[in-house]
């Protein structure tokens, strides 16, 4: 198993190219089920996360080719389905899986895709996305650890209230609403960057969709669908990850390809921080404002709320803040595991069930740590980075599911990074 060993301590600067997000370019990869017709996308991250949905749909009956050209460039084409079936393998390793539930039943009224069951971060059921689709007249059985779902008539359209926003139920209903008879209204939906994407996709393709970036999203099913072609949007949590580097380490960078406004309630919460976030044409540049950092309270929300998948990066930077910061988790359970590992490497963080308090010290020491998972692994990295001597992570394997070229990235601001297999 690969480690990477950081020597920390050196301010990074220079110019970091973010890359297409992981997370819009799950679904829209599940999105080209719908369709017989080719569906490209361009700026697709080049992470194993994309390469386990690509395996998937390509079990499922997709020819995927990457073209040449642009970055990221893939041509999906499903010109019928050859199976319905997400195994257990690849959706325990990847819960984005379930999101060819939706696609599957609407293209072919059949679908049967294991229970991801638990994961590091807390149990993540499914239910939100399997009570939705019976409101669409699908029949759900749960049979050996799969979800065997059936709508034989096809799906019908239907009013779903979620209890609270999720992300995956809320694409996995609209892919499956794009096909269904009559209007689908999705209340309380997710109001993410990557579902706004996701609704760009499918309505290049043909569907009726409105309300993307609100609550409330109206679908207004169409018989078919057809081709398009999508650009994915920047990785809105790799550019926070990144402006995060350029001020934990005291150096300044200048991000790419990511507007700042992207960065949503990070760019507030970085700039009570201390950290100067200036526009730049396709881009911002970052770095400390004034040499200082101060401690800063972070509660994570569903969007427009500060993003669970920067917590820990966050908490990472309020490690060596001035002062104390207090670090809430509202969407998962367990999603403190980088605590114990920072806490090896010198952060004082108590925590008192969802909430770390952290005490922001001088400077952390390397150390030798162990990833757990995405997020918390690229704490680690940011740790490392500011501290005095030499960390090694282990079980970097979460690293690559969702961030591209990282060491590369680092390296070429200057970061003292190698991976060691
Ligand atoms: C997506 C993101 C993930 C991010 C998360 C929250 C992808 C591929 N992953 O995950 O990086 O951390 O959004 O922004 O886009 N829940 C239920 N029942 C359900 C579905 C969800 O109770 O049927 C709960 C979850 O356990 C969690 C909360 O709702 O507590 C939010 O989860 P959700 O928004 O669905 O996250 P994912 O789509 O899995």
């Amino acid at each position: 198993m690969d480690r990477l060993v950081i020597t920390g301590g050196i301010p990074l600067r220079g110019t970091v190219r973010i890359s297409g997000a992981k997370n819009a370019a799950l679904p829209a990869i599940a999105a080209a089920l719908l369709t017989d017709e080719p569906v490209e996308l361009a700026n697709v991250p080049d992470v194993v996360d994309v390469a386990s949905m690509l395996r998937l749909v390509q079990r499922l009956g997709t020819s995927a080719t990457h073209i040449g050209g642009a970055p990221g460039r893939i041509r999906l084409l499903t010109p019928e389905l050859l199976s319905i079936e997400a195994p257990y393998d690849l959706v325990r390793r990847m819960r984005a899986s379930v999101l060819v539930l939706g696609p599957l039943l609407a293209r072919v009224g059949r679908a049967r895709v294991s229970l991801p069951g638990g994961c590091a971060i807390g149990p993540r059921p499914i239910d939100l996305h399997l009570k939705g689709l019976e409101r669409m007249g699908a029949q759900i059985d749960l049979v050996d650890g799969y979800v065997e779902a059936r709508a034989p008539d096809g799906l019908h359209g239907a009013e779903i209230e979620f209890p609270q926003p999720s992300v995956g139920a809320t694409e996995n209903l609209l892919m499956a609403a794009t096909l269904a008879r009559g209007t689908t209204r999705i209340v309380n939906a997710a109001r993410e960057p990557e579902i706004v994407d996701l609704v760009r996709l499918l309505c290049a393709m043909g569907a009726r969709i409105e309300g993307a970036g609100t609550s409330i999203l109206e679908i207004e099913g169409v018989s078919r669908l057809g081709g398009a072609h999508h650009t994915i949007l920047p990785d809105r949590i790799e550019a926070g990850t990144y402006a995060i580097a350029a001020a934990i380490t005291g150096g300044r960078l200048t991000i790419e390809q990511a507007p700042l406004e992207l960065l949503g309630a990070a760019r507030d919460k970085l700039c009570e921080a201390g950290v100067e976030l200036v526009e730049r044409e396709n881009g911002f540049e970052v770095g400390r404002a004034n040499g200082i950092l101060e401690g800063v309270d972070v509660m994570t929300r569903p969007y427009p709320g500060f993003a669970t998948d920067l917590q820990a990066q966050f908490m990472a930077l309020m490690c060596v803040a001035r002062g104390a910061a207090m670090i809430t988790e509202t969407i998962f359970e367990n999603r403190f595991m980088h605590v114990p590992e920072l806490m090896r490497m010198g952060a004082k963080i108590t925590v008192h069930g969802g909430s770390a308090l952290v005490r922001g010290v001088e400077r952390l020491k390397g150390a030798p740590v162990m990833a757990t998972d995405l997020r918390a692994s690229v704490s680690l990295v940011l740790a490392a980075l500011a501290a005095e001597g030499r960390t090694e992570i282990n079980r970097i394997y979460h690293l690559d599911r969702g961030y591209e070229a990282l060491e590369r990235k680092l390296a070429a601001v200057g970061a003292r990074i190698e991976r060691v297999p």
